[in-house]
Parts: C-alpha cells; structure tokens; sequence
C-alpha cells in the first residue's frame, strides 16, 4: 500500500508528461469546465463461473470512456467514467479553500461477457473505496504518479498515474496554477516509477532563498535568551517540490536543559522540532521531528542525528547553504545558520565554530599566502647565499 501525499508548490509541476493515461474533462450546466482528470486504472475482479468455479477478471480502464452523469455544482462534484456497462466514479466536496475526494465507486456489468467469460450471474455490482485525497488546495489539481492499490473482498483496483483537478474555476484547468504533487513512502518496495520519457526538461522552478529567522527561547518573560537561532530552512521532499520555511507569522516555544534544548517552531504550514544535546563538551543537534500542515501532509522525524556540532558555551556557525540528508523522504538545507541551545551569555552568540565549508573557505586563502610567502624566503635566502657564494670565490682568487 503506497500513500500518496500532497504539497501545494508554487509554480507549475511537470504534470503534461502524464500524456499516456485517460483524460477527461467535464462541463458544468453552463459549459464552463469543472473537473478536468487524467488517470489511469487498472481493475481485478474476482467473479464465480457458471459450475460454481470462480475466476478473476483483469482489465484496464480503456482510453475511450464517456463522461454521462458527470455533474458539479460549486459544492459537490461526481466524475462519472463509463465504459463496457461498467462505471468508475469519484464524488467530491468542496469546502471554500480545500476539497477532498469522498469515494470511488466501482460498478460492474457481469453481463458483459467479453470481460467476465461464463459468468454465472447478469447483475451489476458495486463496490466503493475511501481515497486518501483530501485537503487539496482550491486551483489546485491533486497528482499522483505511483500506484496507489485499493482492495476489497471482490475488487483490487490500482490507480497511477494519476492527476485530477475538480472544481476548476474560470474555465481554465491547471495548467498554469499551482499544483499538487506526491511523493511516495518508501516503507514498502518501491513502486516502479513512471518509465515516461520526460518530453521536455522538467522546469525545477528555482525558489529564493529562504528568510532567515531570528529565534530565541527566554526561560521567563523577563529574562535573557537561553537558547538563540538563526537561520533560513528549506525542506526537499521526495518526488516533491522543495519549499521554504517562512519564518514570517512562526511562534516559537520551547526549554532551555543542562543536556537538552528543544526549540519549536510553528509556521502556518510546518511545525519543526528541533532537540539538542549536551554531552558536557559539545552540543549536537540530535533530533528534528518536521511535520507539514494543511496543503503539505507529511511527518518526518530522525531522533539520532549529530548535526551542528561544537562546544558548549560556544555557536555553531555555517554561512553556505548546506543540505543534509534526514529521513529518506526528506531533505533539510540550510541558510546562513547560527545556532547556540546551551550556556548563551548576556543574550547574544558566543564564539562560533564555523562549519568545515566556511573553514575551508577562509583557510584555503591563508594556505596560499603561507605557501607564496615560504616561497619567497626560500628565493631570497638562496639569493643571499648564492651572492655570498661568488663573493668568497673572488676573494680566494
Ligand atoms: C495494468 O494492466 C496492464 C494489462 O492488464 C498491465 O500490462 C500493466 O502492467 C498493469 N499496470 C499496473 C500498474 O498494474
Ligand atoms: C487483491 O489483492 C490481494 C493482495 O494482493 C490478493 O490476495 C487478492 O487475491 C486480490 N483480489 C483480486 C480480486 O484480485
Ligand atoms: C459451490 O461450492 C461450494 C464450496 O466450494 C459449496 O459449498 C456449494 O454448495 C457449491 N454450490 C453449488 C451450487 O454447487
Ligand atoms: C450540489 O449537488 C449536490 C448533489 O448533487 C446537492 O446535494 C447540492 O444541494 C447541490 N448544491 C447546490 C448549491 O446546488
Ligand atoms: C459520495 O458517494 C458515496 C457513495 O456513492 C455516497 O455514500 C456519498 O454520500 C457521496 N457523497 C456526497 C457528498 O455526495
Ligand atoms: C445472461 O444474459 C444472457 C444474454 O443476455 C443470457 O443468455 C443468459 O442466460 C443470462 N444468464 C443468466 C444467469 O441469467
Ligand atoms: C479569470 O479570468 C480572467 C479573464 O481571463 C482573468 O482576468 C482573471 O485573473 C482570472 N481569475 C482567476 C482566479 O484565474
Ligand atoms: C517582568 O517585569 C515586569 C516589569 O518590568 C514585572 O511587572 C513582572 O512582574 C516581571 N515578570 C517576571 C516573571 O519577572
Ligand atoms: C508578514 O506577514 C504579514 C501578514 O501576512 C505581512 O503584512 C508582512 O508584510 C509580512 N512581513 C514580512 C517581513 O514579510
Ligand atoms: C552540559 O552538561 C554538563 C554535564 O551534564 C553540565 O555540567 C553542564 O552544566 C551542561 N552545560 C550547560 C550549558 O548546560
Ligand atoms: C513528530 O511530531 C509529530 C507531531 O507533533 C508527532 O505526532 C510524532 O510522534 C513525532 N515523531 C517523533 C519521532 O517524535
Ligand atoms: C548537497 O550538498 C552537496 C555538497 O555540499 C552538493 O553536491 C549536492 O548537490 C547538494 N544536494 C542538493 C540536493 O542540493
């Protein structure tokens, strides 16, 4: 069972490589579009044969399907695909700023011989799954490009591949909106990704970088920090768009420890835990717990880090945008960091240990002009005792 997520990216997704799946759009009463999908489903119906033997049917949502029963209205909307008798449908709903998918309903025509050979029974039935789309930001379209299986006692249907915008608005489908994205847990095999040749080099929309939050954690109200930060964050998820944390409207809580310092941030969309340690000589970040809110629908924590390491009593420093790998799904970069969870004095930074990128950076200069001013001594001493050299030999002669 894989689990589709979604975050809401600020500039348009690769979703026109989705050219292979069934595409559908549907018109209100007023023939403005209202859902516009493309998707593809693959279905396993098991059925009993006539002389009591059962069987399984397997078939693939076909390219050609109609769209008769479909219906929006600005509350609730029914894509209806219809194909060899058989009707595949999703409700939605729509709540103002968020809609969600509520069902999917399977209906399938034993009579129809040609996918259900020697069927003992003429019926229709029906079968209905809870999709996992829901929240989905309003001119937005929910995507999902690995297999997502759903099963029941009679059907397994698998979707992939999928894209869905319902409640489309102005007329114009996602094409230039924001759009949804998924990503895929990896607690199970991975699912064999879309092998669909990119048409065209995929625009990875290149985001500012992030503000740079100022925080503090004050044991009382009047007292001086105990714990000071400063950086810009950005998270990467996989198969996902990367985003900024924005430090703007962000509550901070948290405790100041002897061996342990949390800091807790609290954005509109992300909230960050943050756990340091103290192993009497040096501070480390040890865990970070990130979970997103509303349009993005992640939790991601590592509990055994050693990142950001110095003494206690002094800061950690790192100027460059550094990346550091914290779950498999996800990514932290960060943006002219300086952290300092234990022993703050007066309120501001003590010394920083810079980080070995920014060392390098000043050490390699210093190298260098060791280098060239040994170089220069050596010349000039050689100079000097050559000179002294052909002096003493006049002097002889
Ligand atoms: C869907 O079904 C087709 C043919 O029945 C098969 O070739 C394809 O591998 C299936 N895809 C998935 C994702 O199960
Ligand atoms: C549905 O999938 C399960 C697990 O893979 C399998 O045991 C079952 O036979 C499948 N049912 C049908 C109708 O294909
Ligand atoms: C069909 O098979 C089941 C067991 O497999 C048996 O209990 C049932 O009586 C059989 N029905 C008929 C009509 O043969
Ligand atoms: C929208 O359609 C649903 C179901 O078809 C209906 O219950 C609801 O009253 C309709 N809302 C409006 C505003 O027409
Ligand atoms: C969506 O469809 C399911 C099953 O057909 C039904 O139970 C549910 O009431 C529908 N929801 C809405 C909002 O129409
Ligand atoms: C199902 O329908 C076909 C043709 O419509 C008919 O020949 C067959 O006898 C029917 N089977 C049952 C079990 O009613
Ligand atoms: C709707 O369309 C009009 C005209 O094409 C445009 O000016 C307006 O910005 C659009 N609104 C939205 C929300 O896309
Ligand atoms: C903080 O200072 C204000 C006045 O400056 C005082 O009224 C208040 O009691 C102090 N609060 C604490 C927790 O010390
Ligand atoms: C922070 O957000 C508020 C309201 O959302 C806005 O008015 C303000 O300009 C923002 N400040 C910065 C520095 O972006
Ligand atoms: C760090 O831990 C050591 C030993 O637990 C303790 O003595 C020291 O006070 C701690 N430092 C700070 C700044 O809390
Ligand atoms: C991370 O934070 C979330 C929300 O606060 C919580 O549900 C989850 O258990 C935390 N994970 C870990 C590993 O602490
Ligand atoms: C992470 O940083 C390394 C070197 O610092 C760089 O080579 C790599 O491209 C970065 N990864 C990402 C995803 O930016």
């Amino acid at each position: 069972m894989f689990w589709c997520y979604f975050v809401i990216a600020p500039s348009l997704f690769t979703v026109f490589q989705l050219s292979h799946g069934v595409e559908v759009t549907v018109s209100d009463s007023e023939g403005k579009l209202c859902i516009y999908a493309n998707l593809m489903v693959n279905f396993s119906v098991s059925y009993e044969e006539v002389g009591n033997k059962s069987s399984t049917a397997e078939f693939e949502l076909p390219s050609k399907v109609t769209t008769e029963g479909s219906d929006c209205n600005v509350t609730s909307s029914l894509l209806k695909l219809n194909f060899g008798g058989h009707t595949w449908s999703v409700n939605f709903t729509n709540n103002g700023d968020k809609y969600q998918a509520d069902s999917i309903t399977f209906s399938y025509d034993l009579s129809n011989k040609a996918v259900f050979p020697n069927a003992a029974l003429n019926e229709t039935l029906s079968v209905s799954f809870k999709p996992e789309i829901t929240g989905v930001a309003k001119d937005t379209c929910y995507s999902c490009k690995s297999r997502d299986t759903f099963e029941s006692d009679t059907v397994n249907q698998t979707l992939w591949d999928v894209l869905i915008q319902a409640f489309v608005s102005n007329n114009s489908k996602c094409e230039s909106c924001k759009c949804s994205f998924s990503i895929t847990s990896t607690q199970t095999s991975a699912p064999t990704p879309t092998t669909t040749p990119t048409p065209t080099t995929t625009p990875t929309p290149t985001l500012p970088t992030p503000a740079v939050g100022v925080y503090s954690i004050k044991p009382d109200v009047n007292g001086t920090a105990c714990l000071l930060a400063n950086f810009g964050l950005r998270i990467g998820l996989k198969q996902a768009e990367e985003m900024n944390f924005d430090p703007n409207g962000t509550t901070t809580s948290g405790k100041c420890g002897d061996n342990s310092s949390d800091l807790v941030l609290v954005s509109k969309t992300m909230t960050i835990m943050l756990t340091f340690t103290n192993d009497t000589k040096k501070f480390r970040l040890h865990a970070l717990n990130i979970t997103g809110k509303t349009s993005v629908v992640f939790s991601e924590a590592n509990t055994n880090l050693s990142l950001w390491e110095a003494a206690v009593g002094a800061s950690y420093m790192c100027n460059k945008e550094q990346n550091y790998t914290i779950t498999s799904m996800l990514t932290l970069f960060t943006f002219n960091l300086r952290v300092q969870p234990f022993g703050v004095r007066k309120g501001v930074f003590s010394t920083a240990h810079e980080c070995s990128l920014d060392d390098t950076s000043i050490l390699i200069p210093i190298i260098v002009g060791a280098a060239l001013a040994g170089l220069i001594l050596i010349v000039v001493v050689a100079y000097v005792i050559g000179r002294r050299k052909t002096y003493v030999g006049y002097q002889t002669l």
